[in-house]
């Protein structure tokens, strides 16, 4: 079946709803999402959203804590483009009544999160700041925005001008042909590849494949985000327990109760995130339980609803004072090569969100640093599409010469065990390199047919190019940087600095 439509969105989190919210005043929106409107990882964000709001703080201190925490790997025109525009998007969000949590002033009430030198995360519902975003922003959809939930994007359309003019989707109806004037992919980031992780088991970078695929530009995939603390029960991880706690008063401690991060890091237990998760990863291999003390904090339930139950449902009784904690995989800061108005390298392909690399992150994202991501940008960039607006062009297809058999593939599990064990917080070049032999090569990963596979195929098959692109570029960094550690080059290096390693047209650059 083909449909045309004026814009197609490719996945329904913050910077998804966000564009469709502005783009659907004037224009056609189709938005294709994997799964539910509530099975994003924006739904699911607890903490906040990082915006100046205070006399008392300032942009410029936003812009240098987001550099610090990054480790000067960034596109800083992007990062003052995210702080600005940013503050000021969210400022408007306030006189439009956004339901945020308040101080009986009236005034927005601020938490603190990790590498943070100000209280300045704006929350919602306590811990359910995504939840209260996502209604507010599903509430605004003007009627020419339609949501297909359940319809997986799995291949580009590109015309025979090189322009993205479409993507070929499957789902409960079958297989679907969209044309579009202009595509974006706003899809999310690839947690799932970790046996641990903050994010839905449908999170598996696909976004970022099938960009790869169509030989778009994606870069910084060395660097996953690891979040220090997921809640851990009988050896599994059940979810986040937020840096807010941690801003709130909790400290990591050991089952001694003495404190982990003392004498780590000057910001103790709100220290940069690769630090907070390095430091508890390298406790936990010597043998140590590590859990979060939370008997500073009074009206625990009151101030974090979603991780007090959390904590119930999972037999865990917050009136001891200790949650049980780990890391897990939580944000991707590599993705599709994007400006601040998701400009891919493919003429009419957008990228948003955490599947975009803009370099706003660096090696490392400043907490809550990533909603404000989905609000500035998705609204940027719907304000450039408006302006462009949809001229006649080429839909012609062009029809690329698919023809090699599927490589065999890891088994799901399988893959996700040695991702933690090669790509996971600490990495050395061995394991590195073995890991990648059992990959198939990405010139195969790019060129494959793959029209026919099953939903869970086609996710495997998603997760074996982000795995590949993660292994090469990890193994290609030769320096330690944010989240990307190398027990063999423990340094940062300052050539490696402003070096990106970039995939395009299926080829590596440095
Ligand atoms: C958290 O609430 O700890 C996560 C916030 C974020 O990832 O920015």
């Amino acid at each position: 079946m083909d449909v045309k439509i004026d814009v197609l969105i490719i996945g329904s989190g913050i910077a998804a709803l966000q564009a469709a919210r502005l783009l659907g005043q004037q224009l056609q929106v189709q938005i294709v999402t994997k799964s539910s409107v509530d099975m994003s990882s924006s739904y699911r964000a607890q903490g906040g959203i990082a915006a100046v709001t205070k006399p008392e703080d300032n942009t410029a201190y936003h812009i240098a804590d987001t550099l610090t925490a990054g480790e000067d790997h960034h596109e800083k025109k992007h990062v003052e483009a995210l702080i600005n525009d940013g503050t000021k998007i969210i400022q408007q969000f306030l006189m439009d009544d956004l339901p945020i949590d308040r101080e009986a002033s009236g005034e927005p009430a601020l938490g603190l999160e990790g590498a943070h030198s100000y209280h300045r995360i704006l929350h919602a519902g306590g811990d359910r700041t995504g939840q209260v975003f996502i209604d507010y922003l599903l509430k605004q959809l003007p009627s020419n925005v339609v949501i297909n939930c359940y319809e997986m994007a799995y291949e580009l359309l590109l015309n025979t001008d090189g322009a993205c003019i479409g993507v070929l989707t499957q789902g409960t109806h079958g297989t679907k042909r969209y044309f579009a004037h202009h595509v974006i992919i706003a899809s999310g980031g690839a947690g799932a590849l970790y046996p641990s992780s903050t994010n839905y088991a449908i999170n598996t970078g696909d976004g970022i494949a099938l960009a790869f695929r169509a030989g778009a530009a994606i870069s910084d995939m060395e660097f996953m985000q690891f979040h220090p603390s997921l809640l851990w029960c009988n050896g599994e991880a059940k979810g986040l327990v937020s840096e807010a706690v941690r801003g709130a008063g909790g400290i990591f401690v050991d089952a001694q109760r003495r404190p982990i991060m003392k004498g780590v890091h000057p910001q103790l237990d709100l220290a940069p995130r690769h630090i907070t998760a390095y430091t508890l990863f390298k406790k936990r291999v010597t043998g140590h339980e590590t859990y979060i003390d939370i008997s500073a904090i009074q009206q625990f339930e009151k101030k974090f609803p979603t991780i007090a139950k959390l904590c119930a449902d999972n037999g865990v009784d917050i009136q001891h004072g200790l949650i049980p904690v780990a890391p897990g995989s939580h944000f991707l800061m590599g993705g599709i090569i994007a400006d601040d108005i998701g400009r891919t390298s493919i003429p009419n392909l957008y990228a948003v969100g955490e599947v975009a690399c803009t370099g706003v992150h660096g090696a490392n994202r400043l907490a809550s640093n990533s909603l404000l991501e989905g609000i500035a940008f998705g609204q940027k960039m719907a304000h450039a599409i408006l302006q462009t607006g949809c001229k006649q062009y080429n839909f012609t297809v062009i029809h690329k010469a698919h023809q090699q058999a599927i490589p065999s593939l890891l088994a799901k599990e399988h893959l996700q065990q040695t991702m933690m064990h090669a790509l996971g917080i600490i990495r050395n070049p061995q394991d590195m390199q073995q890991f990648a032999k059992q990959l198939p090569p990405l010139q195969t990963l790019q060129h494959v047919e793959i029209n026919g596979l099953g939903q869970q195929e086609l996710e495997l098959y998603m997760m074996h190019i982000v795995a590949s692109l993660m292994v090469n570029a990890a193994l290609t960094r030769k320096e330690t940087r944010g989240a990307h550690i190398r027990s063999d080059k423990p340094n940062k290096d300052r050539l490696w600095a402003q070096r990106w390693i970039i995939f395009e047209h299926g080829q590596m650059k440095v």
